[in-house]
């Protein structure tokens, strides 16, 4: 069990983010993407579950991921559900309410807001991270910004 979650704060968010690159640094392509998502998932308490999809021809393919359960959502079209409109659109999607959203391919009953956020090497879309929360409106500027450092940090290893 984790504790109450409180959403990240800056501080926080500058911390883990030195975390992620050290975890990062020492490990290359495969492992270095299991331990983002298990650093990731490990130190924000309102991130329920971290996965990162890597793109293959015209579909997401689920990577690595850390959380209590698996997905069935393995292999996503570009352009289905959240993770298919960022990779599409290039743009990071923050889900405050996903039982609003029609574009929302369910994992778990439990998740309340999802954000996505593309991974780009070189200029082209090579994957993305994508955070569900149990949290409803769980993802602010913060969890945006600091996601998008992480984004750029592994790009690296997503490509390898
Ligand atoms: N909810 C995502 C599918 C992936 S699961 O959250 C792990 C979507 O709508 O694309």
């Amino acid at each position: 069990m984790k504790a109450v979650p409180s959403r990240l704060s800056r501080e926080q968010a500058k911390e883990i983010l030195g975390k992620v690159d050290s975890m990062v640094e020492s490990h290359r392509g495969r492992d270095a993407r299991e331990a983002a998502v298990r650093a990731l998932n490990s130190n924000v308490s309102t991130y329920s579950w971290v996965g990162i999809y890597l793109v293959d021809g015209q579909d997401l393919i689920l990577d690595a991921w850390s959380g209590p359960i698996a997905t069935e959502h393995v292999r996503i079209p570009i352009g289905k559900g959240v993770c298919g409109f960022a990779a599409k659109a290039g743009r990071t999607e923050i889900v405050s309410d996903v039982s609003k959203d029609p574009r929302y391919l369910q994992c778990f009953p439990s998740t309340k807001s999802e954000i996505v956020v593309p991974i780009t090497h070189l200029g082209k879309i090579v994957g993305e991270i994508d955070i569900d929360s149990e949290e409803l409106g769980g993802f602010s500027s913060v969890d945006r910004e600091f996601l998008e450092a992480v984004a750029t940090k592994i790009s690296a290893h997503c490509v390898e």
